[in-house]
């Protein structure tokens, strides 16, 4: 597909969601290298063939050269964002994929509502919109999946890693923005 040239903006912007929908597949990669937990693990097989779709679809809107020169950081940084909750078990897994989806449905909002103005004018937008939109509808699907699973009211320590996962995903966008 040949890539079209979007404003600087935009092109950050899909640069978040690239690195983002990478961290999301590692996410699940992670939580598969550790749980032993079967509905944790059918739950993430699932969301991990999602994300990879994710990945191909903001994959067909970015060039590579636009890509973020942290993608090694981004995989391991999911990884890590699935596997140590996994460690922990269940609660917390799911406790975490509903702190990452509420960020990210929210991010995709905030780009959803900076194209709306503009998508009027510039019909080569529309492709762009209509896949941020497909992918939010999943993470949110995917955000309330996971609220439905937990088991316990959230301790201090899972609260306290879901604010570092929250603060540390606001942190790797406005990165991923610059490289
Ligand atoms: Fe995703
Ligand atoms: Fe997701």
């Amino acid at each position: 597909m040949i890539k079209v040239l979007y404003p600087d903006w935009l092109t950050r912007e899909l640069r978040t969601d690239h690195a983002g929908e990478t961290g999301a597949v590692w996410i699940y990669r992670g939580i598969l290298t550790v749980s032993v937990n079967n509905s944790v693990r059918t739950f993430a097989r699932r969301h991990l063939e999602t994300e990879l779709k994710h990945l191909n679809k903001i994959e067909s809107l970015l060039s590579l050269k636009h890509r973020s020169w942290l993608l090694p950081v981004w995989r391991t940084a999911g990884f890590f964002t699935g596997a140590i909750p996994a460690l922990c078990g269940p609660n917390m897994t799911f406790y975490t994929i509903e702190a990452v989806e509420t960020f990210v449905s929210q991010h995709y909002q905030n780009q959803l509502d900076s194209l709306q103005p503009i998508v009027e004018h510039n019909p080569e937008l529309v492709i762009v919109r209509s896949v941020l939109s497909e992918c939010q509808f999943d993470e949110i699907a995917h955000r309330d999946e996971a609220a439905q699973r937990v088991q316990n009211a959230p301790g201090a320590i899972i609260r306290l890693w879901c604010f570092l996962v929250s603060g540390g995903s606001q942190a790797a966008v406005t990165l991923a923005r610059q490289i």
